[in-house]
């Protein structure tokens, strides 16, 4: 006969249902199902820990994004943030709904190119373009964000060396009251960099300055810092006019739009605090609308929003390992996922459900990953059902960075699956093997065999 699981019992207050201390509600529903395929299933053709994305969902959030800038502004253009998540499957997603690409470094310069967007839509930021990378992108005529002097001038000096005009903007970081303030990247507005940075690109002649960017931080939850920036980024584009009699043909104001997940240490959970992309729509396009350019002069609006498009498209599926109490009483659960491929977890305090249907008693619990590094907590306290060992939970809004900046560390990360528009899961990354994550390693032949 099967032996029963016995729990040692514990008394506790009973939290059915209504706010608990935190002022967050306790209501757990299971997540049995995600976009209509059973989260049972996904673990058993799939395994676990799973990245799971809804197309439906990634689609629907780019439309409702894309109509609240085009409603509001005549010339809007997304360009998708490879960094964000540069799986090839959810770019293609991105490109076919007219998005062009962002990328910081040649690796994802390549990665856009391969998934056949044209180098023209591709937008080059960040800080480290090598030589090789500014020769491909600028044969190639890609637009190029400078983000300091030194890149300024490797450009103009293979911009020499090729003879040809490649198309710039500079990026521009800026107090928008929102501190600290984010000035390691680009020239600066207010003490006057930014103006030596366009003087130098003017009057030396040898760049096409075409645009005026700007990424003012992340996770923003004031869309008004937005208005502020698109505010000094129309004068800048302004005064170019005025001075050069040259219009710059598109301002484009990086990502950073909170998404719904909710920020370690805020009181309220961020579904119910984040603003609207509606908010920041209103803030930019009011601004740039209000700026004074003249009717037919208008830049091209550029986005290149990130998380906010995707982070509520991603789901984590993962398994319980085991059940344990700490020495202070505390219920502790300890799962097959950890931080390791969950890295927002140490910036966000994440919706955890139960994959299974669960009776109403919950009790404060924490929730550890299966490395063997105390660091590994993915959520120091939250509201759950007592979770069984082989019990499945989803970790709700993990679409954004989790795909690029998990780790390979102590396990394998796992495979994801896209669930596409008709309800079908599709593997679109395999789940690491011993022979996928040894395959650059080399052993040098005195060391092959050992006694
Ligand atoms: C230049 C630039 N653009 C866009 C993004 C995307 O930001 P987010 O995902 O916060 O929207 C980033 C992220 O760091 C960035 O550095």
């Amino acid at each position: 006969m099967k032996k029963l699981q016995y729990e040692r019992p514990v008394i506790q207050f009973l939290n059915t249902g209504v706010i608990n201390k935190y002022g967050t509600r306790t209501e757990y529903l299971p997540l049995t199902h995600i976009d209509g395929v059973s989260v049972k299933s996904l673990v058993n053709n799939f395994g676990s820990p799973l990245f799971a994305l809804s197309e439906k969902k990634i689609r629907s959030t780019f439309r409702d994004a894309n109509r609240s800038f085009k409603t509001r502004y005549p010339r809007v253009q997304f360009a998708w943030s490879y960094k964000t998540n540069y799986l090839n499957a959810v770019c293609k997603i991105y490109h076919q709904e007219g998005s062009w690409a962002e990328v910081v470094s040649g690796f994802e310069y390549n990665k856009a190119l391969k998934n056949g967007v044209a180098p023209d839509k591709i937008i080059f930021n960040g800080p480290d373009k090598t030589v090789e990378d500014l020769k491909l992108a600028i044969m190639n005529k890609s637009p190029l964000h400078i983000d300091h002097l030194d890149e300024l001038y490797m450009i103009q000096e293979i911009a020499e060396e090729l003879n040809m005009r490649p198309s710039v903007a500079i990026r521009v970081n800026m107090d928008t009251g929102i501190y600290p303030m984010w000035d390691r990247f680009g020239f600066n507005y207010e003490n006057g960099q930014a103006w030596d940075a366009i003087n130098k690109i003017m009057l030396n002649d040898k760049l096409e300055l075409t645009g005026l960017h700007c990424h003012i931080g992340t996770f923003m939850l004031a869309p008004g810092a937005y208005g502020i920036a698109a505010a000094k980024l129309s004068d800048l584009a302004l005064n170019v006019k005025k001075k050069f009699r040259k219009n710059i043909q598109y301002i484009d104001m990086g990502g950073g739009f909170a998404s719904k997940n909710t920020l370690k240490g805020s009181y309220l959970l961020g579904e119910d605090t984040s603003p609207t992309i509606d908010m920041f729509a209103e803030a930019i396009c009011t601004s740039l609308l209000n700026a004074g350019f003249v009717d037919d002069e208008l830049p091209l609006l550029i986005l290149e929003t990130g998380r906010a498009l995707i982070d509520e498209a991603g789901f984590l599926i993962g398994t319980v390992i085991a059940n344990k109490r700490l020495s202070d009483g505390r219920r502790a659960t300890i799962m097959d996922f950890g931080v390791n491929i969950l890295f927002t977890s140490f910036w966000y305090d994440h919706k955890v459900s139960p994959a299974q249907e669960f009776s109403h008693f919950t009790e404060n619990t924490v929730l550890y990953g299966p490395l063997c590094m105390n660091i590994d907590v993915i959520r120091e306290n939250v509201t759950l059902p007592p979770l069984k060992k082989n019990d499945n939970v989803v970790v709700h809004f993990v679409g954004a960075y989790n795909m690029t900046q998990w780790m390979q560390f102590i396990a394998m990360r796992p495979a994801v699956v896209l669930i596409d528009n008709n309800d079908i899961p599709h593997l679109i990354k395999k789940r690491e093997t011993i022979e996928s994550v040894e395959a650059d390693e080399i052993v040098p032949g005195y060391l092959k065999n050992f006694d």
